[in-house]
Formats: C-alpha cells, sequence, structure tokens
C-alpha cells in the first residue's frame, strides 16, 4: 500500500525508508535505517527527482502510482546515478515509456554503463545554468560534481525556491512518519547522523562541497530537499552554515578525540589518564576503542572536535590492526586542520607512533604535536609528567585559537 507526503501542493515525497539494511554502502551501519527519497511534482508536465533503491521499491511504485492518479510520467530528472538512487531507474523507464529523462552529460554516460535501454533517444541533456520549464516551474541546473560523485547535479526551481540537493544535506535515519526536519528535534536525535553521513560520505569532497554551496549562495532556498532525511522548510539557513563548517574542515567546537588500540589495556590505561587530566583543565575529550567502536564513527568525532589523539600498541612491528584501519580512514577522508598528538606502546620495539605520524603528515594543515609518550609495555609513574606536558601542549593550542 502506497504511503506519502504531501511536501507542497504540487511535490509529493513518493520515495521509501529501509530499517533492514545492516551496512550503507557495505561500511556504515544504519542502525535507524535510511530513508531513499524521491519527489513528484505535478505541473503541466509531471517530473519525477530521482528513484529510490531496489529495497524499496515496491512502495516506490504504488507511491508514484497513486501520486500521478491518471496522468502519465512525462520527465524523470537523474540528479546522482549511484544506485541507492537509480536502481529502479530502468523500471521507472518500462513502465513509463514515453518518459524523457532530464541529466547531464556524465549522467548519460552512466546510464549506459549500469543499464542497457535507450537513454540516447530519451535524454534531455542539461548544463550548468540551464533551464527548464515543465509550466509554472522554472527549474536551473547546477552541476555538482564529487558532492558525491563526478556526474551529480543539483535543481533548483525557482518557481517555489525549492533546492533538489541530491546527497548534500542528507541524513542517516529512516523517516519515522515525520518529512519535515522541524517536526522533530533534529538538533538532538538526528545532528550526529547527519554529521556521521556528512564525513563518511562526503567528507573527502570539502572543495567540492564548498563550490557547491557558492553557487546555492544567492538562491533563496525555501524547501531544501534531499535524498537522504528530512526535507528542511526552517533553519535552513543554520543548516547550510554547518555545511561551511564541514566542508572547510573547521572544527565545531575545541574538544580531543582520544582513539585508542589497547590489547591488554595498558595503551587504555595512558589514554585514560590523559582524558582525565584533560578534564582536569576544563578540556572536553571523548574516549574511543577503535577495536570497539567502527572508524566511521570515531571519523563522525574527528569532524566535530579541534584535536585528535592517537594511542596505539605496536603489533607486528606497525600500528595495531584497527588504529591502522582508522588512520588510513582518516587520510582518506582528506581530514584536515586538527592538532594531534601520538602515544605508542611497544614491549621490546615502539613503532607504532611514528608510523601513525608519517601517516598524518599526508593531510593538509595538521598540527602534530612535538610531545611523544613511548610507552613500554606499561605507563610508569615517571611518565606521568610527560602526560602532563602532553596536556600543556593541547591547553596551550586551545589558548592559542
Ligand atoms: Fe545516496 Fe551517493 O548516494
Amino acid at each position: 500500500m502506497y504511503c506519502l507526503k504531501k511536501i507542497t501542493d504540487d511535490l509529493t515525497w513518493v520515495g521509501g525508508n529501509d530499517r533492514r539494511l545492516a551496512m550503507f554502502e557495505g561500511v556504515y551501519s544504519v542502525p535507524d535505517g535510511v530513508s531513499y527519497n524521491s519527489y513528484l511534482m505535478m505541473d503541466e508536465k509531471t517530473v519525477l527527482f530521482d528513484t529510490v533503491d531496489r529495497a524499496v521499491s515496491k512502495v516506490f511504485f504504488e507511491n508514484l502510482a497513486e501520486a500521478l492518479g491518471e496522468r502519465t510520467l512525462d520527465y524523470l530528472v537523474v540528479h546522482h546515478m549511484e544506485p541507492d538512487h537509480s536502481f529502479t531507474l530502468e523500471e521507472v523507464v518500462e513502465r513509463y515509456p514515453n518518459i524523457k529523462i532530464i541529466c547531464n552529460a556524465k549522467i548519460v554516460t552512466m546510464i549506459k554503463q549500469f543499464f542497457d535501454f535507450d537513454i540516447d533517444s530519451r535524454a534531455i541533456v542539461m548544463k550548468e545554468g540551464d533551464v527548464f520549464s515543465t509550466g509554472k516551474h522554472q527549474l536551473t541546473f547546477y552541476m555538482a560534481p564529487m558532492v558525491h560523485w563526478p556526474e551529480v547535479m543539483i535543481t533548483y526551481d525557482t518557481t517555489d525556491g525549492i533546492l533538489f540537493s541530491a546527497d548534500a544535506f542528507g541524513c542517516f535515519g529512516a523517516l519515522n512518519g515525520a518529512i519535515f526536519a522541524d517536526e522533530v528535534d533534529f538538533e538532538h536525535n538526528y545532528m550526529k547522523e547527519a554529521r556521521r553521513y556528512y564525513g563518511n560520505i562526503i567528507g573527502k569532497y570539502g572543495p567540492q562541497v564548498q563550490a557547491m554551496l557558492k553557487k546555492i549562495d544567492h538562491l533563496e532556498i525555501r524547501l531544501l530537499c534531499p535524498l537522504h532525511g528530512f526535507v528542511w522548510r526552517t533553519d535552513i539557513e543554520k543548516y547550510v552554515q554547518r555545511y561551511e563548517k564541514w566542508s572547510s574542515y573547521t572544527p565545531e567546537e575545541d574538544g580531543v578525540v582520544i582513539a585508542y588500540a589497547s590489547i591488554y589495556g595498558n595503551t587504555e590505561n595512558a589514554a585514560e589518564i590523559l582524558a582525565s587530566r584533560l578534564w582536569d583543565r576544563g578540556i572536553k575529550a571523548v574516549m574511543f576503542d577503535v577495536s570497539v567502536t567502527p572508524a566511521s564513527d570515531i571519523i563522525t568525532a574527528a569532524f566535530r572536535y579541534s584535536h585528535l589523539v592517537f594511542a596505539s600498541t605496536t603489533y607486528n612491528n606497525g600500528i595495531f590492526v584497527s588504529m591502522e584501519a582508522l588512520v588510513f580512514d582518516i587520510v582518506a577522508h582528506n581530514l584536515q586542520n586538527r592538532t594531534v598528538a601520538v602515544i605508542e606502546n611497544g614491549s621490546w620495539a615502539p613503532n607504532s607512533g611514528k608510523l601513525i605520524r608519517a601517516e598524518l603528515e599526508k593531510c593538509k594543515n595538521m598540527n602534530i604535536l612535538e610531545n611523544k609518550i613511548i610507552i613500554k609495555s606499561s605507563i610508569r609513574e615517571g611518565q606521568l609528567i610527560e602526560i602532563e606536558a602532553m596536556v600543556d601542549a593541547i591547553e596551550k593550542t586551545i589558548e592559542k585559537k
């Protein structure tokens, strides 16, 4: 049975929610599910904005048929070809064979890579700034490459001030009946998932997100319609400002993420002492055992806070496995502008610290503190002074700011 959400007189959400997906993209847990948003505009012509993942195809086609009523589907706007939004594209074409597909040249290429249907006869190819009228509504298209794939574009409906923003401004978490962000307590209940979505899915592409933000800066956005999560009709500027911060790799607040890898608890002990001393000075610290907390959650915290401490045992003469995965992931996500400190442990040949530093030096604008704490098996009384010195160094960089 269909389950629609009306957004405006002309616009209806026809997407679906998946609460059974274990890992989004095979990497990111989605304990609260995820929504695949698709929007239908009823104008002189009917226009569908994106399709959905296969997991919700049944309800999507029921939604689409119900929202269309007696009418057929004239246009499909494709913003992004990742299959969570395009898996059902070919079936849309089969069900509505006269449909035209509004997209860009890169999307045409990708459609040919994913599907066999004839796109050339159906494609209406848009370039930067092109305008397309569907009757009352005037749609303007902007290219947004690498937010999050190279073919991505976004659409602004001048008539109602609606921005269809593709993956940008999306959020993990299924929609539990509500459709607008202001219907729920987004800041307390969803912002963490929006940050986790941003950091892990789009975080690597800060410069490209900045370029997109510049393009939309002059637009009067009254409704923000992403491909995942809620539709925004209030506080849009605040959410855009959050994207400004994240995409410029500016920490949201001062605080220290302590990520530790500890086999028998001795490295953890050093991390605990450090956290305790930081709080003694009124410096916020959050701790993560990298063998317990997924790297994606720690990356989320790394996008939020100003400082990172990596405390790792040495393993096979290298970085401990789960710490190595985290550090590589942070480098791959292009994190920048953080102050970093390293603690290493090794009972006979401590080496993890040198290797972690070498990896993090690949990131831009990382202030890697000179302080070194080298633990041989377990932290000794005489080394508490080294922990205090690390706290001093961290405090100084916070004071400086
Ligand atoms: Fe939600 Fe990049 O796809």
